[in-house]
């Protein structure tokens, strides 16, 4: 097994920089695109043979060194009583935006269980894969912003009405999606993930102060208990670049870094006692070539051979991205940063 991705997120030495890439399974695939031609994204997803097949298909394309499960961030919210669809154009939609006491209380906590599809995948993938497998979640503040929104928001106002109007709504919302991700994680762990990332995609929204009083409790929740598995955890977010102290409070084996914090700085601020995951921007994917190659190497240079860097991008792959133009950053990454 190739656990170069392990041993860094763990910060020992290696021989080379690992490399992996968000999202790294989807539309920008023709692979991808001829398994989804036929079916819906859902589909995809509680077919654990077809979700195994993706979860492979860029490990095989490209020899990154961890695989990503596929699934989706938002599966949990439909047994918990939020079912939601996806819609050409818009993304996701929740069909019942919840915004009162009585639709937070009807939620379910559910047990992992009710997500069996994932954990079946996650079986199926341990016999195929020889590089380590990442299990994963949404946090509860970007899982939130789907359930109170309705859908992506541009300024997430009506989850702000309630995390500033009704406190107590918000953090009994919050509370529950946390207990939910927590054993879901666990799960995950459990059926076999090598490591397991939190996406809080969306959690730049919010200056230091509202993190801490309105998020970190519940993320800490969540954080703490899994690493005490001794799985390494990543925590990811993006335009986080104010709240990267208060998220490595709130825990996590790795921080995420988006593009638009410089890596150096960024790990400063964390602590070099935690590792690193990023973070070249993923627009950079549809320069010419050189010019991503050399983006790259910027990335690897500001990290500096430090151990405990997991080269990524600073969010996800986005579709129409040139599949050479990875498959030559995967290869610069790997012979650039080789130590001797
Ligand atoms: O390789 C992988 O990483 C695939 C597994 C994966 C998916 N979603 C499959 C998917 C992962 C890790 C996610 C996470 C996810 N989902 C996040 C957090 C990561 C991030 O980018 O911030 C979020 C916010 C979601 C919610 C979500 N799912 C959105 C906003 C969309 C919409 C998109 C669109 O462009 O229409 C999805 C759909 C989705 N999830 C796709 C994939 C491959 C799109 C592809 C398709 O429709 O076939």
């Amino acid at each position: 097994m190739n656990d170069l991705f392990l041993r860094a997120c763990r910060r020992e030495t290696t021989e080379r920089t690992p490399v992996w890439m968000m999202r790294q399974a989807g539309r920008y695939m023709p692979e991808y695109r001829a398994l989804r031609e036929k079916r819906t994204l859902i589909e995809l997803c509680k077919t654990p043979e077809l979700a195994c097949e993706v979860t492979l298909q860029p490990i095989r394309a490209f020899q990154m060194d961890a695989a990503i499960l596929f699934a989706d961030i938002l599966l949990p919210l439909e047994p918990m009583g939020a079912p939601f669809s996806f819609e050409k154009g818009e993304g996701p939609v929740v069909h019942s935006p919840v915004r009162t006491r009585a639709q937070v209380d009807a939620l379910r906590v559910i047990e992992p269980e009710e997500l069996g599809y994932v954990l079946e995948a996650i079986r199926l993938l341990k016999k195929e894969l020889n590089v380590p497998l990442i299990g994963f979640a949404g946090a509860p503040f970007t899982l939130a912003s789907y359930l109170i929104e309705g859908g992506k928001s541009a300024h997430y106002d009506q989850m702000k009405r309630i995390m500033y109007g009704d406190p107590d709504l918000w953090h009994a919302l919050m509370a529950k999606l946390a207990e939910v991700v927590r054993k879901y994680l666990h799960a995950q762990i459990e059926a076999g993930a090598d490591a397991v990332q939190l996406f809080d995609s969306w959690v730049g929204q919010l200056s230091p102060r509202d993190y801490v009083e309105f998020v970190a409790p519940h993320v800490s929740h969540i954080l703490k208990s899994v690493e005490a598995t001794g799985v390494p955890v990543l925590h990811f977010g993006t335009g986080t670049a104010l709240l990267l102290k208060q998220q490595r409070e709130a825990g996590g084996t790795v921080l995420g870094l988006d593009w638009r914090t410089p890596l150096a700085w960024g790990w400063e601020q964390i602590g070099h006692d935690r590792g690193v995951q990023g973070n070249l921007d993923p627009t950079v994917l549809f320069a010419p070539k050189e010019i991503a190659i050399s983006h790259a190497k910027r990335v690897l240079d500001e990290a500096a051979g430090r151990p405990g860097h997991i080269f990524n991008l600073g969010h996800g792959i986005l579709p129409g991205t040139p599949v050479d133009t990875v498959r030559a950053v995967v290869e610069t990454v790997k012979a650039y940063s080789a130590r001797s």
